[in-house]
C-alpha cells in the first residue's frame, strides 16, 4: 500500500492534480497496486489564512510518505519569494530532495516551436543540483536604503553536493543507455570557483564511468544548442540556477509548460512530482489549463515506486492524447477542457 502525501497548492495546481489522480484510480486498477492519498493545505490561500508558511512539524508528517504529488506553488497576493522560499524550497532542501531531474522530451513535432525538429531530435534529460547554488539563499544588503546599497547573493557549493549530484548523474546516463554521454553544463570562464570545483569533480568521478562520453559547454552556449541542435544532448548536468534557466527552455522546446514535468529525488527519502509550470493564475478554475505535465509528473512518481508498468502506460496514454487528439499543448486550445484530457488519457491507457 502505497502512502502518497498531495499538495494541490496554488492557482491550477489543484484543477492539474484532479486529472492526475483520476489517471493514478483507473492505472492502479489496471495494474493491481493500492494506495492511499492524502491532501495537505500548503499554498497561498493557506498562507493568507494562517500565517503559515510549512513547519517543521509538516516536514516530519511527510517524511512518513512514499512520494509527494505537488501542483503548484505561487500566490499572486504573496511577496514573491515567502511561498517559493517557505513551501517548495522548504520541501526540496528539508527533505534533501538533491536530485532535480527534467526530461525534455518532444512528442509531436507540430508542438515543438524549433523549425525541423522531431520527437528524435528532441529527447535528453536535464539533472540539476536541488539543493545548494544561489538557491542557498545566502547573502546580505549593506547600507539598505542608501545610495551606496550592496545586495550580495552568494552561489554556495559543497564538494559533497557536487559529487552527490554528478555521480546521479553518471548513473542515470548508463542507466538511460541511449548515447551514454554526459554534458556538464557550467561557468568555468567566469564563475572561477564554483564551476572549478564542479568541473575538477566531474572529471574525477568520470575515470569511475569509462563506458560515458563526456563533455563540458558554458551555459550560453547550452541555450544557443537547445535551440539549434538538441540532438547533441543525451543527459546534462549543472546546477540549481542554470538547471532552472535551461528547463524552461527545454520547457517550450518539447511544446510548453503544458507538457513539461520533474522530479526532486531523494534517492535515499522521499521524492517529489510536479508539474514545471507553475500556478498559472490567469487560467485558474477555468477548466482549460493542459494537465498533462502533471500526468506526466504522475507517470514520474509511478516509476519512482517501482510500477514501472503503470508508468509506462501512463506515459504512452499521454503519447497517443498528444498525437491523435490535441490542436495545441497551450491552455485555452487544446480543443478539449481539463477534465476532458484527463479522461482521454484515462481512456488511452
Ligand atoms: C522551478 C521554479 C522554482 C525554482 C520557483 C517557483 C522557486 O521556477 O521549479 O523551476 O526556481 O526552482
Ligand atoms: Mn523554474
Amino acid at each position: 500500500m502505497y502512502k502518497i502525501a498531495v499538495i494541490p497548492g496554488d492557482g491550477t495546481g489543484p484543477e492539474v492534480i484532479s486529472e492526475g489522480l483520476k489517471v493514478l484510480e483507473a492505472v492502479s486498477k489496471r495494474y493491481h497496486f493500492e494506495y492511499e492519498t492524502k491532501i495537505f493545505p500548503f499554498g497561498g490561500e493557506y498562507y493568507l489564512k494562517t500565517g503559515i508558511t510549512l513547519t517543521d512539524e509538516d516536514i516530519g508528517e511527510l517524511k512518513k510518505y512514499n512520494v509527494i504529488y505537488l501542483g503548484a506553488i505561487g500566490h499572486p497576493e504573496v511577496k514573491p519569494g515567502i511561498l517559493e522560499r517557505g513551501i517548495l524550497l522548504k520541501l526540496r532542501f528539508d527533505l534533501d530532495q538533491y536530485i532535480n531531474l527534467r526530461p525534455v522530451k518532444l512528442y509531436n513535432s507540430s508542438f515543438c516551436p524549433l523549425k525541423d525538429k522531431n520527437p528524435e531530435d528532441i529527447d535528453f534529460v536535464v539533472i540539476r543540483e536541488n539543493t545548494e547554488g544561489l538557491y542557498k539563499g545566502m547573502g546580505e544588503f549593506q547600507n539598505k536604503g542608501t545610495p551606496y546599497e550592496v545586495a550580495i547573493q552568494v552561489s554556495y557549493n559543497t564538494r559533497k553536493a557536487i559529487e552527490r549530484c554528478i555521480r546521479y548523474a553518471f548513473e542515470y546516463t548508463r542507466r538511460r543507455n541511449k548515447n551514454k554521454k554526459l554534458t556538464l553544463c557550467g561557468k568555468t570562464n567566469v564563475l572561477t570557483y564554483a564551476w572549478d570545483l564542479w568541473e575538477r569533480t566531474f572529471y574525477e568521478i568520470a575515470k569511475d564511468y569509462p563506458d560515458i562520453q563526456t563533455e563540458y559547454t558554458h551555459i550560453d552556449a547550452t541555450c544557443m544548442w537547445m535551440v539549434k541542435n538538441p540532438e547533441w544532448f543525451d543527459v546534462i548536468v549543472t546546477d540549481n540556477m542554470f538547471g532552472d534557466i535551461i528547463t524552461d527552455l527545454g520547457a517550450i522546446i518539447q511544446g510548453g509548460m503544458g507538457i513539461a514535468a520533474g522530479a526532486n529525488i531523494n534517492p535515499e527519502g522521499v521524492s517529489m512530482f510536479e508539474p514545471i509550470g507553475g500556478s498559472a493564475p490567469k487560467y485558474t478554475g477555468k477548466n482549460v489549463i493542459n494537465p498533462l505535465a502533471a500526468i506526466c509528473a504522475l507517470s514520474m512518481l509511478l516509476e519512482n515506486l517501482g510500477e514501472e508498468e503503470a508508468s509506462q502506460a501512463v506515459e504512452n496514454s499521454v503519447i497517443k492524447v498528444v498525437n491523435t487528439k490535441l490542436r495545441s499543448l497551450a491552455a485555452g486550445k487544446m480543443g478539449y477542457s481539463t477534465k476532458e484530457v484527463g479522461d482521454l488519457v484515462v481512456e488511452n491507457l
